[in-house]
């Protein structure tokens, strides 16, 4: 077994096991990916402050999201598909997390059912909702979610309709996978994967297959997002869901002062500053270099949280010095998740808590919560270079 020491190693494993469609899906932004690569870059425009001769002894990263106690405040963001990257990939995801002491979002677009999470493990988790057109079925989605103990519901803006991404379309992206010449013989490169994916649960769009009547391919991301994602999602609706919920409300997917402060409004627990991992509005500036002006907007009103481009326990700090209260992990965990099943995930998490502990330590920093601009070097420009 190789030695794992970051997160690019766990990607270079997980690119050999498993299937070019799924890799792909992970690992592509929309249309020219400029947003995808921003999303990491700018964090490296940011510098870290070197401090010395403070007392590191008895730190911690543990903290609160939205009031509940994490061991570090970093969440496993909702990623569809999650079951195509390893047999029961959200079932692994969301033990790992359980164990590790950190949120898991089952996303809308999962393979295992809330109810097949909620039954392998023993803590509520988060449901990221996509609002659709079937109000009843959102109704039963949401009660689902109720049932199943969710301690968080995760709504997210960005993506009434999907962001084109060139890699899916050509690969033919589905779930399960269709067997076209070219599937089968990738396929056939990636025998570990497919022995271990017969014995999974389930191999489809568990919250959905079932649970609609009327959907021509539900196999399909993208035909489903076309023909169920409700179009016509807006602060009224959003307010109504709320209702409906009746519990902790996330609102995933704000890039902009105006909507941040529509959400604060609205009374959201925490939003999460997001472009969807520079998956959906090719162009939008990342996530992080938008953060200060949302911290600027509604920071003393709401709870913010960050994801998009976070590859390291460097890039949770630099969120969290610039006024995020939490970050949410991607792509970070899917690597791990596909190349060693669930202790993959526990690998990435560990990956992320060395580097996120150790900066600390070396800023000179004893907890989390103390985090702040002091602790950074960011170019005088980084935010207003774009008016
Ligand atoms: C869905 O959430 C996607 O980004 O593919």
């Amino acid at each position: 077994m190789p030695v794992i020491t970051n997160i690019e190693d766990l990607k270079r494993i997980y690119a050999r096991r498993v299937p070019k469609m799924f890799f792909d899906y992970a690992e592509s932004g929309s249309w020219t990916e400029q947003t995808f690569r921003d999303n990491t870059n700018d964090f490296e425009q940011i510098r870290l402050r070197q401090r010395v001769a403070v007392d590191m002894a008895g730190r911690t990263t543990a903290s609160r999201m939205i009031g509940q106690e994490v061991a570090m405040p970093v969440a496993l963001a909702p990623v569809g598909l999650t079951g195509m990257q390893s047999a029961d990939g959200e079932i692994k995801a969301a033990r790992a997390a359980e164990a590790f002491g950190v949120p898991f979002t089952l996303s809308t677009m999962s393979i295992n059912s809330i109810e097949e999470v909620a039954e392998a493990t023993t803590k509520p988790f988060w449901f990221q909702l996509y609002t659709m057109k079937d109000e009843d079925y959102m109704r039963r989605l949401i009660g689902r979610a109720k049932a199943a103990n969710c301690s968080a519901l995760v709504i997210t803006l960005d993506l009434q309709i999907l962001g084109q991404r060139h890699k899916d379309l050509k690969n033919g992206l589905s779930a399960p996978p269709k067997l076209t010449p070219r599937t089968i013989a990738n396929l056939m490169t990636k025998w570990a994967w497919g022995i271990e994916m017969l014995g999974a649960k389930r191999r489809n769009f568990g919250n959905i297959v079932g649970h609609v009547e009327g959907i021509s391919d539900a196999s399909s991301l993208g035909a489903w997002t076309a023909e169920q994602f409700d179009p016509s999602l807006d602060w009224g609706k959003i307010e109504k869901l709320k209702e409906m919920w009746g519990g902790k409300v996330i609102l995933k997917g704000i890039l902009d002062e105006e909507d941040a402060k529509m959400a604060a409004k609205v009374g959201a627990d925490a939003i999460t500053v997001s472009n969807h991992g520079g998956r959906q509005l090719d162009g939008a500036l990342s996530s992080i270099r938008m953060l200060p002006r949302i911290m600027d907007a509604v920071g003393d009103q709401v709870e913010v949280h960050l994801d998009s481009g976070i590859r390291s326990g460097q890039d949770v700090l630099k969120a969290l010095a610039l006024g995020a209260t939490g970050t949410m992990i991607g792509r970070a965990f899917v690597y791990g998740l596909g190349a060693m099943g669930q202790q993959g995930v526990t690998r990435a998490l560990e990956v992320i808590h060395k580097e996120l502990d150790t900066s600390m330590a070396l800023c000179g920093e004893k907890s989390v919560s103390n985090l702040g601009r002091h602790n950074l070097m960011v170019p005088e420009d980084f935010t207003g270079r774009w008016a």
